[in-house]
């Protein structure tokens, strides 16, 4: 490991999962459905009909996961908080067992030398929430807040770092507008009303846990790095930046600009122009200052202008009627299809620092990984070795970046676990330890035994 980058000390090197991904136990202790088991449960959403009601087991399994992460070296591990299990109906009374769970895993953390890093919201909103509106509607930020709250009055003490939302982008456009993600919904207004609400909760959020008094507050957002197909074409360099828009600005302008981005109008037309969600005084909410901004990132993507499908059909792998996403060619792709690019990854880090100074808070990559075609042997044994070459070549990418001046602190895997990667359900293994689904059973990949040696060669 001498060829290995060098991190400045006290980096953060740790490993992330979410709830919904890895805890089944969907019914157990009070917990009330989530947006994700309806939708799962909801025939042709999820591939193969998989669901989150059994995933890990990790509810009743904690303690083992919490050994592989000790055994893994890490010094921090990121996890998400089910709302459904604190708060059953979104709003209302609060569900003791549900807090007694992760105050379970919290002091199992600790007691193993791990900093927890909790998200409040990865995704699984209380069913009873979207049936009054979701995150279409302003009151849902409000509730959020509240359940806020109390998580950070029980576990503010122990729990350093917490990011308020992870991925908004997904919640609100997969959520929303694409319908590839819960609850499933394809309106492009109310996609917009639910970014806001989103940023809305965000802020609310923030004053709930600066409340508490706890020590690092952040969000989490995927940002992507958007490339032009054809870089001379004027019409390719503009669905760019519709896209950028879309992925990028919708969330860092507001957040770190106090203003929302020029562009909007030119990317949404009359759907933003004509919005009635947003009231005086919100950009002060959603922009106070943050103590670190999360970023996971997985590949860069290709855009062209809409048009540009009905010119070559066959390179078109996603589009909305904004842009058309195409294939990147001369790269190898994972198991997802994503190209593998890692340099990209350097160039949104030092593009984000350029473009906001001194108003970007230090960085924490809250997630990066690849899902591969894993073959197991008969022990369950997996030698991924492009999995090895993704995190090397994306960790190296990273230590690009701070040498050219990004202040990064911390970097997760993505993830401890394989597990229900969304709408792709368990076929899509994103994990550094393989799960057995029919047992169970967790054995470390190869992936897991070259970040534990990575690790311990920072500390030599
Ligand atoms: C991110 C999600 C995470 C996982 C990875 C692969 O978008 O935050 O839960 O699914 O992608």
């Amino acid at each position: 490991m001498t060829d290995s980058p060098r991190f400045p000390p006290g980096f953060v090197l740790g490993a992330a999962t979410a709830s919904y991904q890895i805890e089944g136990a969907v019914r157990e202790d009070g917990r009330s459905p989530s947006i994700w088991d309806t939708y799962s449960h909801t025939p042709g959403m999820v591939t193969n009909g998989d669901t989150g009601d059994v995933a890990c087991d990790h509810y009743h399994r904690y303690a083992e996961d919490v050994a592989l992460l000790r055994d893994l070296g890490v010094d921090s591990y990121r996890f998400s908080i089910a709302w459904p299990r604190i708060v059953p109906d979104g709003s209302g009374p609060v569900n003791a067992k549900g807090l007694d769970f992760y105050d379970r895993l919290v002091d199992e953390l600790l007691a193993a030398g791990i900093e927890p890093a909790a998200t409040l919201y990865h995704w699984d909103l209380p069913q009873a929430l979207e049936d009054r509106g979701g995150w279409r509607v302003r009151a849902t930020a409000e509730h959020f807040a509240a359940y806020t709250a109390t998580v950070a009055e029980r576990l503010g003490d122990r729990v350093p770092r917490w990011i308020t939302l992870n991925e908004p982008w997904c919640s609100a456009f997969l959520g929303y507008a694409v319908g590839r993600h819960a609850p499933g919904a394809r309106e492009g207004r109310g996609a917009l009303a639910a970014a806001h609400h989103l940023l809305v909760g965000h802020g609310l959020a923030v004053q709930a846990l600066r409340a508490a008094g706890v020590r690092e507050v952040g969000i989490t957002l995927n940002l992507d790095r958007n490339l032009p197909a054809s870089p001379g074409s004027p019409a390719d360099r503009a669905a760019v930046l519709r896209a950028d828009t879309q992925h990028n600005l919708v969330w860092t302008e507001p957040l770190f600009a106090g203003r929302y981005p020029a562009s909007e109008e030119g990317t949404w037309g009359e759907l933003i122009t004509g919005q009635d969600f947003r009231q005086d005084g919100d950009l002060e909410l959603i922009g106070q200052p943050l103590d670190f901004l999360g970023i996971n990132y997985y590949r860069p993507i290709v855009v062209a202008d809409a048009p540009y499908r009905e010119a070559d059909p066959a390179r078109r792998v996603a589009t909305d009627n904004r842009y058309a996403e195409v294939r990147l060619e001369g790269v190898r792709h994972t198991a997802m299809d994503w190209p593998v690019a890692p340099g990209t990854f350097t160039d949104l880090l030092v593009d984000l620092k350029e473009r906001y100074g001194a108003a970007l808070p230090p960085v924490h990559i809250t997630e990066n990984g690849s899902a591969e075609h894993d073959a197991a042997d008969a022990d369950g044994t997996v030698h991924d070795t492009d999995r090895v070459a993704y995190l090397r070549d994306h960790i190296g990418a990273l230590r690009a970046a701070i040498d050219a001046g990004v202040d990064v602190r911390g970097y997760y895997v993505w993830s401890l676990l394989d597990n229900f990667e969304w709408a792709h359900g368990y076929g899509k293994r994103f994990g550094i330890v393989r799960v057995d689904y029919d047992t169970l059973r967790r054995t470390p990949k190869d992936s897991y035994r070259w970040y534990r040696e990575f690790i311990a060669a920072q500390r030599d």
